[in-house]
């Protein structure tokens, strides 16, 4: 015998197998010297620009190692206020700004505060891999919304109203789209805050990809509707910063208050040298978000370009971001066999779309922020792989 465990461990498990285990897997093969190619995570093969290292090493030099405000220091949520305020045109100030680790942890914040048990949450299909289990946490069921490969994996805002009950409390979207990539445009955006507006619920919407965007912005939910709008993003993607763990969520003075009570008692305070890291980060925001697009931008057109005309298998161009869908229903086997065989027999990991809902059931993810040839190699291997299973088809 033995005690119980919390109904929150259930909630947060994933069902059946770990949908990331082939990614740690060759990640542990890269790092043990074998030749392979990791493109199952969204992780810019990139530095965290050198401004940004010294600032967080002369802050440690410096002795900031104590505890921090548990919003986070008032100069950094005024930086990232004046920041989003710049990017989507909503008037926002630092009393807008809780500073959270990661937008991971701010989507778990989010979660917590806006739902509870006998309560719904909407998410748009396909959605980041880590949504059911954070929107599950706070006890409220999510409802899955499609957006279909056939309309684009765009959203389809009518089944989307249609969805929507008395429980319904919110509503979590990504722009840039993880995994599709795809942008909501500005009729979207408008249609959604409408809807929001309309049955009085909240959005959580997932910006941590809106630098890559064109010009380093996408239409605003926030802009169209902040009183219904948390705004979740940070530094990891846009300025090659992952494992620092700084993000933030922006949104109405009343929601920032009960995240700072979240905060208060799961994380009490982002490290100092983190935050003022993340301070010299969003002073030189233009230029370290301008060198990662400008990157992830070739590499799309890169590898786009050299899976044409592979058997079996059709691209998905996006509109922005780190990764590209790829539709692996003519290779004649499940993508779950054909990530697994193509790591087998050509060492590239990608990850089998099912990961991000049922709308990308056929298809395979790939990030293609990584060298140029490492990405090219990647795509003649999977070239290699694809031919090889032509007997399959
Ligand atoms: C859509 C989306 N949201 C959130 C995250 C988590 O980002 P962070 O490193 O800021 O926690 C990711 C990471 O891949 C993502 O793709």
């Amino acid at each position: 015998m033995s005690p119980r465990f919390a109904p929150f461990v259930g909630r947060v498990a994933h069902d059946g197998t770990d949908p990331w285990a082939l990614h740690w897997e060759a990640r542990q093969a890269a790092a043990a010297g074998r030749d392979v190619i990791v493109l199952s995570v969204g992780d810019p093969d990139l530095d965290t620009p050198e401004p940004v290292v010294k600032a967080a090493v002369e802050s440690l030099r410096a002795g900031d190692t104590h505890y921090t405000e548990s919003a986070g220091r008032p100069a950094l949520r005024a930086a990232i206020a004046a920041r989003h305020a710049a990017r989507t045109g909503q008037a926002v100030s630092a009393e807008n700004v809780i500073v959270l680790s990661g937008t991971q942890n701010g989507l778990f914040v989010a979660s917590l505060c806006l739902a509870g048990p006998g309560e719904e949450v909407i998410a748009l299909d396909p959605m980041y891999a880590t949504y059911p289990a954070t929107i599950r946490a706070s006890g409220a069921a999510l409802v899955r919304v499609g957006m279909p490969a056939a309309h684009g994996f765009h959203a389809d805002l009518e089944a989307l109203e249609a969805a929507i009950t008395p429980r319904t409390r919110a509503i979590f979207v990504a722009t840039p789209n993880n995994p599709s990539g795809v942008i909501l445009d500005a009729a979207e955006v408008e249609a959604l805050a409408a809807i929001a507006r309309r049955h009085d619920l909240w959005i959580v919407s997932d910006e941590v990809y809106a630098g890559l965007a064109e010009g380093g912005r996408v239409p605003s939910l926030g802009a169209c509707a902040p009183d219904h709008v948390v705004t979740v993003a940070s530094l990891s993607k846009t300025h090659a910063m992952t494992g620092w763990r700084a993000g933030w969520i922006v949104g109405p003075t009343s929601f920032i208050q009960h995240a700072d009570n979240v905060a208060a008692c799961m994380l009490y305070g982002l490290p100092g040298f983190v935050q003022q890291a993340a301070l010299k980060a969003l002073e030189i925001a233009d230029e370290s978000e301008a060198t990662v697009r400008e990157y992830c931008r070739v590499r799309r057109q890169l590898f786009f370009d050299a899976l044409q005309g592979v058997p079996g298998i059709r691209p998905c161009w996006p509109d922005a971001g780190m990764f590209m869908l790829i539709d692996v229903r003519g290779s004649g086997i499940s993508p779950d066999a054909f990530v697994h065989g193509l790591f087998k027999a050509e060492g590239v990991s990608l990850l089998d779309g099912a990961v991000f809902g049922r709308e990308t059931e056929g298809f395979v993810r790939a990030c293609f922020a990584a060298e140029e040839a490492p990405l090219r190699d990647a795509a003649a291997r999977i070239r290699r792989y694809c031919e090889s299973l032509a007997p399959a088809r």
